[in-house]
């Protein structure tokens, strides 16, 4: 088990800059996840910790220890790839020795940690396959069987399901926990989904463009985004978004009104917001009642319905033009085209300053 700590590390490309000082702990034995939109430097980041990539500025430490300017091989960490990275021509048995060998380990020692690993990952039927003869899955467990043998301090894993079907990433997510609950090891877990990001992580760094704009637990992140751009990247469906500005503030509360002058009122004493603020409310699909329109705080016209039996959802556009979804357990009798009163769920709402995107809750 080892801690894994960044210091303002950067990352430039000649004049571009990618990564722009990043500050993060990990603790020994979390399974931290690094999550954000395509291009926003995850894989950079994570090249860096492994080593296959200069470090610009900024140290990275494993350990307490400084290891900026040691090699990839000797940081003692392993990395799977997204693209798995098998050796064609050898078989799994072959793939899961070969780096051992490199490191004149003794036969028997490689025999045992292959052996052991094959067990764990439950390839043992295929040692003496080739990576051609294997489904998507079995690839993707042999190259995770590399990583194990090596009996590394860190895990690194950069999208190492994308490439799977749905219901085999869902299956090889839940191979993966058991593989962190059993081995006990820090792990850094590259993705840009989301919900592989709620349902794996321990800690999420939440990033964009080359910054961290939060780091927490997932449901400390889901329940209190930083700004906008993490309570819209975190959580399905995508939180809805409403222009509004605040009306008044005074002891019953911040009054906050939208473009089409429907208010709302929420407690002073939890949102820090100024008179005349610009901003959005934020609120999650599942956050909200449904009345008859002329009862809610906010008309919305239903354009789309999914019934799905056990819930339903509901698309549609609440004033000008934002699209708005709201998401109810059971089933229930609402048509295409009809108009709804929403009522917000005050202590789940969230209100963001519209230039910065800052949550306003103190
Ligand atoms: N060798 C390189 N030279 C110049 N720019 C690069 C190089 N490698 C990456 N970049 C740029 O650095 C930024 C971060 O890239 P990175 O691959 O880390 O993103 P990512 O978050 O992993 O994205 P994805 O989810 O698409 O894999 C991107 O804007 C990318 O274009
Ligand atoms: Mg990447």
């Amino acid at each position: 088990m080892a801690t894994l700590e960044l210091k303002n590390v950067k990352k430039s490309y000649g004049k571009v800059d990618v990564v722009h000082g990043i500050d993060l702990q990990i603790d020994s034995g979390d399974f931290c996840v690094f999550v954000g939109p395509s291009g926003c430097g995850k894989s950079t980041l994570l090249r860096m910790i492994a080593g296959l990539e200069s470090i610009t500025d900024g140290e990275v430490l494993i350990e307490g220890d400084v290891v900026n300017h040691i090699t990839a091989a000797k940081r003692g960490l392993a990395m799977v790839f997204q693209s798995y990275a098998l050796y064609p021509h050898m078989t799994v048995r072959s793939n899961l020795s070969f780096g051992l060998e490199n490191l004149n380990m003794p036969k028997a020692e490689i025999n045992s940690r292959v052996d052991e690993a094959a067990r764990m990952l439950q390839i043992e039927e295929l040692l003496k396959r080739r990576p051609g003869q294997l489904s998507g899955g079995q690839r993707q467990r042999v190259a995770i069987g590399r990583a194990v043998v090596r009996e590394p301090k860190i895990f690194l894993f950069d999208e190492p399901l994308s490439n799977l079907d749905a219901e085999l990433r869902v299956a090889m997510r839940g191979e993966i926990g058991n593989l962190h609950h059993r081995l006990g090891n820090t792990m850094v877990y590259v993705t840009h989904d989301q919900v592989e990001a709620m349902t794996m992580a321990d800690k999420i760094a939440v990033l964009r463009a080359g910054r961290i704009e939060q780091y927490g637990k997932p449901l400390d992140i889901y329940n209190n985004p930083v700004n906008k751009f993490v309570a819209g990247f975190i959580g399905s469906p995508r939180m809805n978004f409403l222009d509004a500005q605040v009306a008044s503030i005074g002891s019953t509360g911040v009054e906050v009104s939208s473009a089409d002058g429907a208010t709302v009122t929420l407690d002073a004493a939890v949102f820090d917001a100024s008179a005349n603020q610009e901003l959005s409310i934020g609120v999650r699909a599942n956050h909200l009642q449904v009345v008859d329109s002329d009862k809610g705080e906010f008309v919305m016209e239903v354009e789309t319905t999914e019934q799905l039996g056990g819930e339903t959802y509901l698309y549609g556009t609440v004033g000008q033009s934002e699209a708005f979804t709201v998401h109810l357990p059971g089933q229930v009798k609402i048509e295409r085209g009809e108009k709804i009163g929403v009522i917000l769920s005050k202590s789940e709402t969230q209100l963001f300053d519209k230039l910065s995107g800052q949550s306003l809750r103190r």
